[in-house]
C-alpha cells in the first residue's frame, strides 16, 4: 500500500449492496492470480450475507470498497466460518486484512458465543492472523461434516484432490478457535512464530504430494518427441509447477 489511509471497518449493510459485484469480481480475479481454489460467491449471496448482518466491509477515506469478509454457520450453529476473506490490491500489505478478521471474528463470537469458529485456507497471510486470534491448526476430521459446507469446495480447482482424499486433507490449511477449549492468543501466535517456516515447508510438500498423481494421470507418461521431457499437462500449467 503507497500511503496510510485511516479505513472504516463496518458491519455491512444494505447501503453496501452495490459493491457486491466489485466483490465478487475481486474474488474471482485474485483466486485465478494464485493459481489457487476459492469456493465462488454470487453477488446474491454477497448482498444476502450484507442484509442479515453477517459481513463486515472496510472502506477507504473517499468511500471506496477496500476489503470485505463474511460469516457462514454450519451444523446448525455448531461451527461457524469466517470466508471469503478479501483485501483490494491497491490496499494490501498495510495490515487491512488483520483489522477486518478481528472484527468479523468479535462479531461472530457475539453473535455465536458457543459456536466453533474455523477457517480453511492456503494463505500465510490468513494463518498468520488466524493464529493472532487463538484459532490453531487441526485435521479435517475435527471441522463441521455438513454437507453443504464441503459442497462449496466443488467449485474450487482443488476439488478432485479433496474427493480423492476422501476429505480428510487438502492444499487447505484447516485452523480452528474453539471457544470451550482453546489456547490463549498469545500462545497460538508464538506457536505460529516458531513454526511459520514448517508451515510454508509442508505446504509445498502438500502441493507437490497432492498434485503429482494428478500430473501422472494427466500426461498418461508421454514424453515430448526428440527432447525426452515429460508433456506438460493442462494441470502443469494450471498450477505453476
Ligand atoms: C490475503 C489478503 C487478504 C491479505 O491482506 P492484507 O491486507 O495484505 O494483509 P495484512 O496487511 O493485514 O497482513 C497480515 C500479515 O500477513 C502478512 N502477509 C500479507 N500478505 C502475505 C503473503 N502473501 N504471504 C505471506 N504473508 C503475508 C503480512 O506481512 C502481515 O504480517 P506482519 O504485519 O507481521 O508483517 C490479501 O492479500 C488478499 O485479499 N488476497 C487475495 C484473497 C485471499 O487470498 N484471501 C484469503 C482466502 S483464505
Amino acid at each position: 500500500m503507497d500511503q496510510q489511509q485511516n479505513f472504516r471497518i463496518l458491519v455491512a449493510d444494505e447501503s453496501h449492496f452495490h459493491f457486491a459485484e466489485t466483490i465478487c469480481d475481486e474474488m474471482e480475479e485474485s483466486a485465478k492470480a494464485r493459481g489457487t481454489g476459492i469456493a465462488k460467491r454470487t453477488p446474491d449471496y454477497i448482498r444476502e450475507k450484507m442484509r442479515e448482518g453477517k459481513a463486515v466491509i472496510a472502506l477507504g477515506e473517499t468511500g471506496e470498497w477496500a476489503g470485505f469478509c463474511y460469516i457462514e454457520t454450519w451444523s446448525h450453529g455448531e461451527y461457524v466460518a469466517n470466508s471469503g476473506l478479501i483485501v483490494s490490491p491497491k490496499f494490501r500489505k498495510g495490515g487491512l486484512a488483520r483489522l477486518i478478521k478481528k472484527k468479523i471474528f468479535a462479531l461472530s463470537r457475539e453473535k455465536y458465543p458457543n459456536s466453533k469458529i474455523f477457517g480453511l485456507t492456503t494463505g500465510l497471510a490468513v494463518m498468520k492472523i488466524n493464529s493472532e486470534l487463538g484459532y490453531e491448526p487441526v485435521t479435517y476430521s475435527e471441522l463441521t461434516q455438513d454437507e453443504a459446507f464441503w459442497a462449496g469446495c466443488k467449485s474450487c480447482v482443488n476439488y478432485e484432490i479433496l474427493m480423492s482424499k476422501n476429505r480428510k486433507n487438502c492444499m487447505c490449511t484447516a485452523m480452528l478457535y474453539d471457544p470451550a477449549d482453546h489456547y490463549e492468543p498469545e500462545e497460538t501466535k508464538e506457536f505460529f512464530e516458531k513454526k511459520s517456516k514448517v508451515l510454508e515447508r509442508l505446504n509445498r510438500i502438500k502441493e507437490w504430494k497432492f498434485l503429482r498423481p494428478f500430473l501422472r494421470k494427466e500426461d498418461g507418461g508421454k514424453r515430448e518427441e526428440g527432447s525426452g521431457r515429460p508433456v506438460r499437462s493442462f494441470l502443469h500449467y494450471f498450477f505453476n509447477l
